[in-house]
């Protein structure tokens, strides 16, 4: 099968992903990936979207003692090395691809997206992503997601501002702004988030919201 440009692009920053992150970010991204974990019960189902290298599923799978966990990321360097940072953990299912190889049989308590959001256009979002990974999610279930909040200052103008170029470059992304994620997702689940925290001067939020039963 013939990888996408974004698939090949992060297969090409995989190896330095992390350490780039953490060069610009410090600790706050993972601060704000690992922040609402515990509010997942244990003994879930957890669907976690474009993860990355595999920091994240590694606290996942300490910190929420998942039953399972259905790990989708584009770029196959990005899955291999989160299988081998949690050893190939049995509760994990990996998937090369992207929202379509999320299944109608698939159905989560728990739905994570980890800074993936703000790779999509709205319409994007709104037209085709969105809908798929809500309609994954069990009633009462979770969605949890930490991204970028609108800039306020003009070191945060310029962060995003470089972050796009490289990212539009490097792997094709097709947004070339900060979509509105938040409330694109507050429009569809038809509640506010349930809690929100901010870091890196309020660059950067992590948030969650709750499926409704009815
Ligand atoms: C900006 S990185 C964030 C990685 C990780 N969540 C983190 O915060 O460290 C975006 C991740 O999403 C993946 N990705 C990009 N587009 C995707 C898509 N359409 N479907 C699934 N994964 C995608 C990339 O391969 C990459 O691993």
């Amino acid at each position: 099968m013939d990888k996408s440009p974004t698939a090949s692009g992060f297969d090409l920053i995989a190896p330095i992903y992390d350490p780039l992150s953490r060069l610009v970010f410090g600790n706050a991204l993972r601060k704000a990936q690992a922040h609402w974990l515990d509010q997942i019960p244990k003994n879930a189902a957890i669907l976690v979207f474009g993860g990355g290298s595999g920091w994240l599923l590694a606290r996942v799978l300490s910190g929420c003692a998942p039953r399972k966990v259905i790990y989708i990321d584009v770029a196959p360097a990005m899955i291999a090395l989160s299988r081998e940072k949690v050893n190939n953990d049995s509760r994990v299912e990996f998937r090369i691809g992207t929202e379509t190889s999320i299944t109608a049989d698939d159905r989560v308590d728990a739905v994570l997206t980890p800074f993936i959001l703000d790779l999509f256009t709205e319409d994007e979002l709104k037209n085709r992503l969105l809908p798929i990974l809500y309609k994954s999610l069990n009633d009462n279930g979770l969605w949890l997601c930490a991204d970028f909040a609108q800039p306020k200052t003009e070191w945060q103008r310029a962060i995003m501002w470089c972050q796009y170029r490289f990212f539009r470059i490097l792997s094709h992304i097709s947004a070339d702004r900060l979509p509105n994620w938040q409330l694109l997702v507050t429009n569809l689940v038809l509640a506010e988030p349930q809690q929100a925290a901010s870091f890196f001067g309020g660059l950067v939020v992590s948030t969650y919201w709750r499926k409704s039963a009815d």
